[in-house]
């Protein structure tokens, strides 16, 4: 297959390049500067000229706490945008996957969400993701809008290095305990879109890790797993006072039959730890 990945420097977009790659397919990548999302004469050109089968975007803008200076901002990449890629995929008669978020949720639910859950984002940038789903789904009929949730990957900054720095440096962190999501690695994630790809399943699927844990359970873990000797103190959300509202409780399963299912995040974070010292040992020689 052809496949066009848009966003394809950021975190997730750099992965999936790779995984269609491995997976046996023809790749092109483009980043912001290369292909804007906004623009959709520019995206109208690149794919009548490339003629993909499958287009997956993981541009977005993902500042959350930002993203309330800027609705316009958020909604124009994250709402606009997404529909743009997907009326351009449908002209071309290409399929597309959207890459959502758990954000999409308020975080009350007691249980875990499924797709058929009632959506309502507490955030602006929740809601402009949210704003994709329609807009995508709405502009082609064979997409796929997949929610993923608190992503970790080699290509970005992320959760995983900011405790491992954290810790080198003081010794001590004070970590969030009443957020309780999924840690996802990008790598595995990617791995599960190019899959969904080749399916003809599309609408809305939930693809996270196996498992859950609160962001203080994880930076417990990543310290063990890192072999840290580490002071992890527990705090509230409130504590932190951050722009964004957060989810309480946003983990994701999936309702679907024969949903691809990810492995658990702590196997996530030690493929994870292993591959950052491959990529350490590698130039160091
Ligand atoms: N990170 C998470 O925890 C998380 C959780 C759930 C879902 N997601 C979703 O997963 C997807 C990938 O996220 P990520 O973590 O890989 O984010 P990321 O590292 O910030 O990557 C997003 C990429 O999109 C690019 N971009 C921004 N505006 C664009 C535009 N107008 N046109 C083209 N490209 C544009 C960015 O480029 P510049 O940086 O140069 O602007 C960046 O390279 C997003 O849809 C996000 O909403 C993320």
């Amino acid at each position: 297959m052809k496949v066009l990945v848009l966003g394809a420097r950021g975190m997730l977009g750099c992965d999936v390049l790779r995984a269609a790659e491995d997976a046996g397919h023809e790749v092109r990548g483009f980043g912001h500067t290369e292909l804007d999302i906004t623009d959709p004469d520019a995206l109208r050109s690149r794919f009548e000229l490339d003629r993909p089968d499958a287009v997956i975007n993981c541009a977005a803008w993902t500042d959350v706490d930002g993203a309330e200076d800027d609705p316009e901002g958020a909604q124009l990449v994250n709402g606009t945008g997404a529909g743009n890629v997907a009326a351009a995929s449908a002209a071309i008669g290409a399929r597309v996957i959207y890459v959502s978020s758990d954000y999409v949720f308020d975080g009350t639910k007691d249980d875990d969400y499924i797709e058929s859950d009632q959506t309502g984002p507490i955030s602006v940038y929740g809601q402009s993701k949210l704003a994709g789903e329609v807009a995508t789904a709405t502009a082609n009929r064979r997409s796929f809008i997949v929610r993923s949730s608190w992503l970790f990957g080699v290509n970005g900054p992320n959760f995983v290095d900011t405790m491992i720095r954290l810790g080198q440096t003081q010794g001590q962190v004070l970590v969030v305990h009443d957020q309780v999501g999924t840690p996802t690695y990008t790598w595995h994630l990617a791995y599960g879109l190019v899959r969904l790809l080749d399916s003809d399943a599309f609408g809305l699927h939930h693809m996270a890790a196996s498992g859950s844990c609160s962001w203080y359970e994880f930076a417990k873990e990543i310290f063990r797993q890192a072999d840290m000797d580490v002071v992890t103190l527990s705090a509230t959300t409130e504590m932190f006072g951050a722009k964004a509202p957060r989810p309480a409780h946003s983990v994701l399963v999936s309702e679907i039959q024969h949903a691809i299912v990810l492995p658990p995040w702590q196997d996530g974070l030690s493929s994870y730890l292993a591959q950052k010292k491959n990529t350490e040992t590698e130039g160091e020689n």
